[in-house]
């Protein structure tokens, strides 16, 4: 999809493939609906007064060969009743247009909204969530059929018409960043959505270079006999049940100061997750090649910031491996070290998220980061708290959690925080070692960040659950890209302090 942006004088002559104008609640028409009706001599008008529209919001009607009007289609979306949109709202309408041009055998669309203002929202920003609305509802998993069905979805090219000339280069600079975002999601989407027997520890590997050959992001990966050499019992405890070698995998994007402290990203890149000896039931159990979409997350970070030359530096590690039950897989009851020293009890061997992520936490405490992020399918009690809205949102620092709070509403990638209390780590005693690896029935998703806990209290630290998030089910299974969109808001917004500052 190729975007442009351009000012357009008189609406009705643009030839388009499919035409796109906003209406309000009560058929009221927006000033670029209005201008179109105008110089098409009431055509709007008369095709409201038919009654299929009304301007609900997400609510859309498409017509074909309007009178008066060179577009071979009109699409007309509801606004809603408020002059100003919530940023929700706004979300909820880029998605209807993108889900209708979509379906629509339009080549090309250009879009007449300019006048759309949005609750707290910039130009640019929503020039952006358009975009990545457009990437999204077009995107399609395929590469593993042989007969793919028809060619891509959507219309090729997408125009901005907009009258302002002044607001171009704002819809730009907008546009780009959508884009950025909308390719970093379907990297990281791609990843995800390949099956465990494609999508190996390895595979990740090449893929880690392979981005380090067309952007500027350096790669270095551990094997087995490195990490070894570390002391990184805990990872290499879950990877041994395994004929696939774990990998540790660590990129490095330098967009920023050259010694400025990065910020980090550490993703869980568990490529199947069987639950290992404490195997899981087999229902569903096909979901688990999605236990690396916190790795994939942070592919797609680094990709997005690449392709933006965002203004930062950023670490991204990777720890990956499979978890599956065999003879030299983890018992229950089998305790092993970690590369800090802590020794873990192991309780339970599908609690494994956690023993690759301690060891990548403390490994990444050499590259003195200004902050750590983590992000993992790490429990299925996040989900069973929060659903599949928001993220769960762990931390030891309140500020790092309300800037990654107050991304999440400009983004729409939404997370909700849950505490990290000592009361709650005290779950994790063990009998026989430093900690357990399981904290019990109740507060699941706790516990587990509390065990991260004890790994990261050397520097300022958030912890994301994505277990809910990452990727749908039923029939619209697949990876959703999530959270590529909160951190790329997160850290546009950490740029902009750091400059303040
Ligand atoms: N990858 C799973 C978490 C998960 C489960 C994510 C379902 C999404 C959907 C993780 O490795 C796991 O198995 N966690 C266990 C922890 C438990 C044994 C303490 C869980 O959530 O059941
Ligand atoms: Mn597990
Ligand atoms: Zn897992």
């Amino acid at each position: 999809m190729q975007f442009s942006t351009r000012v357009t004088p008189n609406p009705a002559k643009i030839k388009t493939g499919c035409i796109v104008v906003g209406v309000y609640s009560g058929r009221r028409l927006s000033p670029e609906a209005e201008a179109l009706d105008r110089t098409s001599r009431g055509a709007i008008t008369k095709l409201l007064q038919q009654g299929d529209l009304n301007g609900k919001l997400g609510t859309a009607l498409l017509h074909h060969q309007p009178s008066r009007i060179s577009a071979e289609r009109l699409l007309m979306v509801g606004l809603g009743k408020n002059k100003t949109l919530s940023r929700a709202d706004f979300q909820k309408l880029a998605r209807t247009i993108g889900n209708k041009l979509s379906n629509c055998q339009a080549k090309s669309a250009s879009l007449l909204i300019e006048s759309i203002s949005v609750d707290a929202t910039t130009n640019q920003q929503c020039a952006a969530q358009l975009v990545r609305a457009l990437l999204t509802s077009t995107y399609r998993f395929n590469e593993l059929k042989s007969k793919p069905k028809g060619t891509s979805k959507g219309p090729g090219r997408v125009a901005f018409c907009i009258s302002q000339r002044d607001q171009v280069n704002t819809i730009r600079k907008g546009v780009r960043l959508g884009e950025a975002i909308g390719k970093g999601m379907k990297l990281s989407k791609d990843l995800a959505n390949r099956p465990g027997n494609i999508c190996t520890p390895t595979h990740l590997a090449d893929e880690a270079e392979a981005l380090a050959e067309k952007l500027p992001v350096k790669t270095s990966i551990l094997d087995e006999a490195q990490m070894e050499e570390l002391g990184m019992g805990a990872l290499l405890s879950v990877s041994r049940g395994s004929r696939q070698p774990a990998k540790l995998i660590v990129m490095e994007y330098q967009g920023g100061d050259k010694d400025a402290a990065p910020v980090a990203l550490v993703g869980k890149g568990l490529t199947f997750d069987a639950g290992g000896i404490s195997l899981k039931p087999a229902a569903s159990m096909d979901e688990m090649k999605y236990d690396m979409c916190g790795g994939a997350t942070v592919f797609g970070v680094l990709k997005a910031a690449a392709e933006q030359k965002l203004g930062v530096n950023l670490v991204g590690i990777v720890p990956s491996s499979e978890n599956l039950p065999d003879g030299q897989a983890n018992k229950p009851g089998d305790i092993v070290t970690s590369l800090s020293g802590q020794t873990i009890e192991i309780l339970n061997t599908d609690a494994e998220g956690r023993l690759i992520l301690c060891d990548a936490l403390t490994y990444v405490e050499r590259f003195n980061p200004a902050i750590v992020i983590d992000i993992a399918t790490l429990t299925g009690a996040c989900m069973v708290a929060l659903g599949k809205h928001a993220s769960g949102l762990f931390s030891n620092d309140d500020k790092l959690a309300e800037d990654l709070l107050a991304a999440g509403e400009r983004s729409g990638d939404r997370v909700w925080r849950l505490p990290v209390w000592p009361e709650y780590d005290a779950q994790l005693k063990s009998r026989f070692a430093d900690i357990a690896n399981i904290g019990g029935r109740y507060a699941g998703a706790v516990t587990a960040a509390c065990f991260l806990g004890r790994f990261t209290g050397s520097y300022r630290w958030a912890h994301l659950d994505i277990a809910g998030t990452a990727w749908n089910s039923g029939i619209l299974k697949g990876a959703t890209g999530r959270p590529v969109p909160l951190l790329m808001e997160y850290l546009t917004q950490y740029i902009a302090d750091q400059k303040a500052a």
